[in-house]
């Protein structure tokens, strides 16, 4: 059975080129608005705010600004206002529609804020007329209520906006991103072990750290939404003050690493600490390393860290794809939920 998410992790190589093409001439435009930022914000729901989390360490990490998510109620519950001068305000929502979203990015814009929308709505969509630059991303229409092509192209138009913000990156290596998810769409690992390792089980922690944290919580937020598995999606830094109590023989933990980069370290530390307690510790990525202090392991992308969670994410669809199926859920219609969400 071929469902509509399966394609549509299928279209991504081609989103991202689509989506890199489009964007990458607007760097200068980004620059021109954001030049004299000192500090962004941004504002997303769901999968949306996974994306900017890469968002939040790619440009604290990468462009030197300081960068938040913010909390929405306090523009649409709290209604208060706040001196946003020299903030750039990031807005992100795949579907364009969500009002929580498009009403915070108003706020944001009263407030003196620049506005920027990520969105693969349109340029007519309600979120991109409300900003002042809208960065539409071309992942074409995402039917699937799991969100997947519309995240990794979320990523791209970030990785566009952290260039316009003068990140300290070499850009070629987005070039090399559509290949590399190709890659992984044809050989994304030991899926079927993953798949019966966790078929039967209570929960699963997802953990990762710094550029990869958001590939964990986007991957809990897969697993809860599509397979109805309680997934805890958390840094490992936050994992070890506490929640690593949860980990046994019937709660396993599903770690993500780039292939490189100052994170591998303490996820191969994680993984045979998770292991040497008699869990199983499923690796995503984190090249050979990772893979061998694993229980068993699904493939990472050949990319440098900075642009790895553009592919790190893709096994773990494939991975939540193929789960819901064996746990006998529809992973396209999971229970209760639709395409575009309203707060209130
Ligand atoms: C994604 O898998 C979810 N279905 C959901 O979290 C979604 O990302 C969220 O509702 C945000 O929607 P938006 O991006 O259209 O604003």
């Amino acid at each position: 059975m071929t469902t509509m998410m399966r394609s549509e992790i299928a279209e991504q190589p081609a989103a991202l080129r689509a989506t890199l093409d489009a964007l990458l001439p607007r760097v200068g435009e980004v620059a021109a608005l954001a030049g004299q930022t000192r500090q962004l914000i941004f504002i997303a729901r769901g999968t949306s705010d996974n994306a900017a989390v890469y968002g939040r360490y790619l440009i604290e990490a990468r462009a030197g600004r300081m960068s938040s998510l913010a909390a929405p109620s306090i523009a649409t519950t709290y209604k208060r206002k706040l001196d946003l001068t020299g903030v750039l305000a990031v807005a992100l929502s795949q579907s364009g529609k969500t009002e929580e979203i498009v009403e915070t990015l108003a706020w944001a814009r009263d407030c003196g804020a620049g506005t920027v929308a990520i969105t693969n709505g349109g340029e007519h969509s309600p979120l991109a007329e409300t900003a002042h630059l809208a960065l539409c991303t071309q992942a074409g229409e995402e039917k699937a209520v799991p969100a997947t092509k519309t995240y990794t192209t979320q990523l791209a138009a970030l990785a566009v906006l952290a260039l316009g913000l003068g990140a300290e990156v070499d850009a070629r290596d987005l070039d090399r991103v559509p290949d590399a998810v190709e890659q992984l769409i044809a050989d994304p690992g030991d899926v079927d072990t993953v798949v019966e390792g966790l078929a039967e089980v209570s929960g699963v922690v997802v953990s990762g750290r710094g550029m990869a944290f958001s590939t964990a919580l986007e991957t809990a937020l897969k697993l809860k939404e599509a397979c109805y598995l309680h997934a805890m999606g958390l840094s490992y830094a936050d994992l070890l003050h506490g929640p690593i109590a949860v980990v046994d023989e019937r709660t396993p933990a599903l770690l993500v690493a780039a292939d490189e980069g100052p994170t591998l370290p303490g996820t191969v530390a994680l993984a045979r600490r998770v292991t040497g307690a008699g869990a199983s510790a499923y690796g995503v990525g984190g090249g050979a390393e990772l893979a061998a202090a694993s229980t068993a392991s699904l493939n990472g992308p050949a990319l440098p860290e900075w642009v790895a969670p553009m592919g790190l994410i893709v096994p773990a669809q494939i991975l939540t794809e193929a789960l819901a199926r064996r746990r006998g859920i529809d992973p396209d219609s999971p229970r209760g939920l639709n395409k575009v969400t309203q707060t209130e």
